[in-house]
């Protein structure tokens, strides 16, 4: 009982401490309605996009086997070392909140068949969890659009990929704050090669490199040329060329994807310091980034990864995808529509009502929804004074209330007032032909642009 007893007495004292409000956890961002506008409108044009260009959705899951995420990312990168959220489950495997798309994307086609001898396209959305340090452009949790080709080893695929999300920058009409950058890894025989070149020659300078190189001299020695301390640049900059090691094979890769860019006008600068964070990648790696954003300024990245299918226990599958980040796209079309004038007001109608009025505004409600089934009705509902309804009416998005108190209840009908437009009448009509009203009067507000979308 006494064990019982102290169970119950610290529920009190929880219970009486709990008045303190509970906040998100450090990094993961809630997504209030104000910004899901521009998050709908950017997934569909996403999705859109996929299927014109011929990819299938596929939904995976956000848990994984730990190492999956330690195989095919790499042990000894950032990710696996430092930033994955794993825990034990249960029945004690070691599980991890995904931090990239392109690992389970892999594990699940070979599982179900969809990579042997097939080209296969494929595109997923979804949350992604990562511990780094938050910080603008940076959260814990955040949301990919990636997309993955298997089975084409074509520089022209990689081209292809590149070109598509060249597109989505237009589309949103962001491309001219975005720009490309391309480089090689290699095939995995060069990069060895090369990988021994780089050692030799970073031991050699073993005194200047910094405590992070130190143990990447080790593990990721690669990593090193990406690193962002002014102190390590001038030795990084004399540094073997993994240029001066690439293959016949990979130089043509190379050229004919440079080519392809040429040939569709794609505009892109050569960025031999371009490495990536993730082990998987050989031949082709790029990342689209802004200046906009201020540090965290890759919108997009990815690049070839022919060896990671047969890795990861399939078959021996060329692959190439790319994820974009789309916290940060957003991002830069708010930082865009910021530069541009206010956007306009949508077609949408306010009903305020009082009284008996609000059964009224109700069914005049349902019967708009039926009859204009594209503008958006919106009720109050809350019986309140007028004034704060209008005040709510205002701030709505709609370009029009429809005004129902007792006496219009009475009579059968409303009225019509403009949100936008000074001086303008408010006018009386039989609630009967309210939807042939709120047409003509959302008609005759578009006339005046309020209504272009
Ligand atoms: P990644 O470069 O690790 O590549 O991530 C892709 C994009 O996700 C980044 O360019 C960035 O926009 C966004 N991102 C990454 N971490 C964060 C974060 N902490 N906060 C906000 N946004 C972030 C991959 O994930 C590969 N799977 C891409 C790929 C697909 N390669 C081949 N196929």
């Amino acid at each position: 009982t006494n064990g019982r007893q102290k169970t119950i007495m610290s529920t009190e004292i929880s219970r009486q401490q709990s008045h303190s409000s509970i906040q998100a956890v450090r990094g993961m961002n809630d997504i209030l309605p104000d910004e899901i506008p521009e998050w709908a409108r950017l997934e569909a044009l996403l999705r859109h996009m996929a299927s014109l260009y011929g990819y299938g959705e596929i939904r995976l899951p956000i848990l994984e086997k730990t190492e999956l995420f330690a195989r095919s990312v790499g042990h000894h990168t950032d990710i696996v070392e430092k930033e994955m959220f794993t825990f034990i489950a249960r029945n004690e495997d070691s599980l991890s909140l995904r931090p990239e798309g392109t690992a389970g994307c892999v594990r699940a086609g070979i599982e179900h068949g969809l990579l042997y001898n097939q080209i296969q396209r494929l595109w997923y959305m979804g949350p992604m969890f990562r511990h780094e340090r938050p910080q603008r452009g940076r959260t814990r949790q955040f949301h990919q659009f990636g997309v993955e080709v298997f089975g084409v080893n074509n520089a022209v695929m990689d081209a292809e990929l590149i070109a598509m999300n060249h597109s989505i920058w237009q589309q949103l009409g962001l491309s001219d704050l975005i720009e490309l950058q391309i480089n090689t890894l290699g095939s995995l025989q060069s990069r060895t090669q090369y990988r021994e070149a780089l050692v030799t020659y970073l031991k050699q300078h073993q005194a200047d490199l910094d405590e992070d190189s130190q143990r990447r001299l080790e593990t990721n020695p690669l990593r090193i040329l990406d690193s962002k301390n002014p102190a390590m640049q001038s030795l990084i900059e004399k540094a073997p060329s993994l240029h001066d090691f690439l293959d016949k094979e990979s130089q043509d890769h190379f050229l004919n994807l440079r080519h392809t860019l040429d040939k569709l006008s794609i505009p892109y600068t050569i960025n031999t310091r371009l490495v990536r964070g993730l082990d998987y990648y050989c031949d082709t790696v790029f990342e689209f980034v802004t200046t906009a954003l201020g540090a965290q300024g890759t919108l997009s990245a990815g690049g070839r990864y022919n060896g990671l299918v047969a890795y990861l226990g399939g078959n021996d599958t060329p692959a190439v995808g790319f994820a974009m980040g789309l916290e940060r796209v957003v991002e830069l079309l708010k930082e865009k529509a910021a530069q541009k004038p206010a956007a306009d007001t949508k077609p949408a109608v306010y009903l305020v009502a009082t009284g008996r009025g609000v059964m009224h505004s109700l069914i005049l409600a349902q019967q708009l929804r039926q009859h204009l089934p594209e503008i958006t009705v919106i009720t109050d509902c809350t019986d309140a004074g007028f004034k704060s309804q209008f005040k709510r009416a205002d701030k709505s998005t709609a370009a029009i209330a429809l005004v129902i108190g007792d006496t219009e209840a009475q009579e059968n009908t409303f009225l019509l007032k403009f949100l936008r437009e000074q001086d303008a009448p408010q006018t009386a009509h039989p609630q009967e032909i309210v939807c042939s009203v709120v047409e003509k009067a959302l008609g005759l507000v578009s006339k005046h642009s309020i209504l272009s979308r």
